[in-house]
């Protein structure tokens, strides 16, 4: 019988007991570093746009209240424990859903299969599915090698893709050296540089990947026609085209995708695959989705129905729940909410850049998706910090260092977007008086 049917789960320890359990059990370099930074605290409560911690920056003082703008990437591109969501997961445990077997057919793998075709740009319209972003980018690899029987990839300085084998090859050496995992036909070239494109790719490259606005690189914006540059590079080379729209796809730009009309209106490409993750699983179940052009499927799978599987990629439950984020965040009216959000933060953004034109060298991105660009890579994590402290959750570009990146959840409204931008405002007025 159940003794205790609201068990608990936030706040059974302290903090402090807490970080003690986690270095000895999980990773003590990971409590070590979060410490020198003064930030060893510890996610509690978590509702919409706020999450709070166990108790403050320092044991026994009260929880923090964070505005998330870090959103982990997208992940809560809908808040944190979105009640749609939660009754959609509620409904499929009642109604009879759980796993699935991967190996049968699934009724909402199919369901959510159309929709996603329906959704895609062009004639985008098979899926594979997959549990985490990365394992999405390896399918999206291995079926680029299939197809065109090359081995090379072309991914760009910078970008980032996944911890997991091909994704990990695609990224920067301080990722992938410690794992003696530098594959010869893996190559970097320069963001944007359409010119580094066309000699980079040659008839032996199965693959180019890109994300749309690459997010561990600094929130970078290509200048308008690269995107479709690129595609007729692979055209004429029989080159795939893969784009990770991980962070910067449903909806965060203001337009479902990034890469058809997302970065410029004017500019809707194709790609052969567009891969999603992170807001895939509204923060509450994950799935991660390779989706491609039907030719791709005819090469792959011809010989053998099952040579990609995941046991718990695409199950029963991850699609149930990913077919009511689509519905919610591929209303154009969802998608308009996220545009007006996006035009006032960009403002707001600019404004604080001009107010502290010495230590603010860009302001640049989307709809939801901003990055800050500091003078220094000091000022960008003191800055962080800073505003950390008042009560903004965001943090810097692990591969670009000198640029916070914001990513607000999509939901936000315009009085906590100028909460949210004050307060950034106040972070950096600190920073500013220690420098002086
Ligand atoms: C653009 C992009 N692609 C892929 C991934 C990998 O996703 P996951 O961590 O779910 O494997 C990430 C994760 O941060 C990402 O930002």
């Amino acid at each position: 019988m159940n003794q205790n049917p609201k068990k608990k789960f936030i706040g059974t320890l302290s903090q402090k007991d807490l970080l003690k359990l986690y270095s000895r059990y999980i990773n003590a370099p990971k409590v070590r570093f979060f410490k020198s930074f003064g930030l060893g605290v510890i996610p509690g409560e978590r509702k919409g746009v706020i999450m709070k911690t166990l108790e403050g920056f320092k044991s026994g003082e009260p929880p923090l209240e964070l505005y998330n703008c870090r959103s982990s990437g997208g992940v809560f591109n809908l808040g944190h424990r979105n009640q749609r969501i939660i009754q959609i997961l509620k409904d499929a445990l009642n109604g009879g859903l759980d796993l699935g077997d991967h190996i049968l057919l699934s009724e909402q793998r199919a369901l959510l299969g159309k929709k996603l075709a329906e959704l895609m740009p062009g004639d985008i319209s098979k899926t594979t599915f997959g549990v985490s972003g990365g394992e999405a980018i390896d399918c999206a690899i291995k079926f680029s090698r299939a197809v065109t029987k090359r081995k090379g990839c072309i991914s760009a300085v910078g970008g980032y893709h996944g911890h997991t084998g091909f994704a990990l090859a695609t990224g920067d050496p301080d990722f992938r050296d410690i794992f003696l995992w530098n594959l010869p036909e893996f190559k970097q070239i320069p963001f944007g540089d359409i010119d580094a494109m066309k000699k980079a790719v040659t008839e032996d490259i199965a693959c180019v990947i890109l994300e749309t606005i690459p997010a561990t690189a600094g929130i970078l914006i290509a200048p308008e026609g690269y995107f479709a540059e690129v595609r007729e590079i692979c055209d004429e080379t029989g080159t795939l085209m893969i784009i990770d729209e991980v962070q910067a796809g449903l909806g965060r730009t203001g337009e479902l995708w990034a890469i058809y009309g997302g970065l410029y209106p004017n500019e809707k490409v194709v790609p052969d695959f567009i891969v999603l993750g992170k807001g895939m699983s509204s923060g509450i179940y994950p799935l991660s989705v390779c989706s491609y052009k039907p030719f791709i499927e005819k090469a792959v799978y011809k010989d053998d129905p099952f040579i990609q599987i995941s046991t718990t990629g695409g199950s029963d439950i991850g699609c149930a729940i990913a077919l009511e984020m689509l519905e919610i965040q591929s209303d154009p009216k969802f998608l308009t909410h996220v545009k007006k959000m996006g035009d006032i933060f960009q403002k707001g953004l600019e404004e604080i850049k001009k107010e502290f034109p010495d230590l603010i060298k860009e302001v640049r991105g989307r709809g939801l998706m901003w990055g800050v660009e500091f003078y220094d890579e000091t000022d960008s994590q003191l800055g962080m910090l800073s505003i950390i402290k008042e009560g903004v959750l965001l943090d810097y570009c692990h591969n670009k260092k000198d640029t916070i990146k914001i990513l607000p959840p999509l939901i936000v409204q315009k009085q906590e977007l100028n909460e949210i931008l004050a307060r950034i405002r106040s972070g950096v007025v600190k920073l500013k008086k220690v420098k002086t």
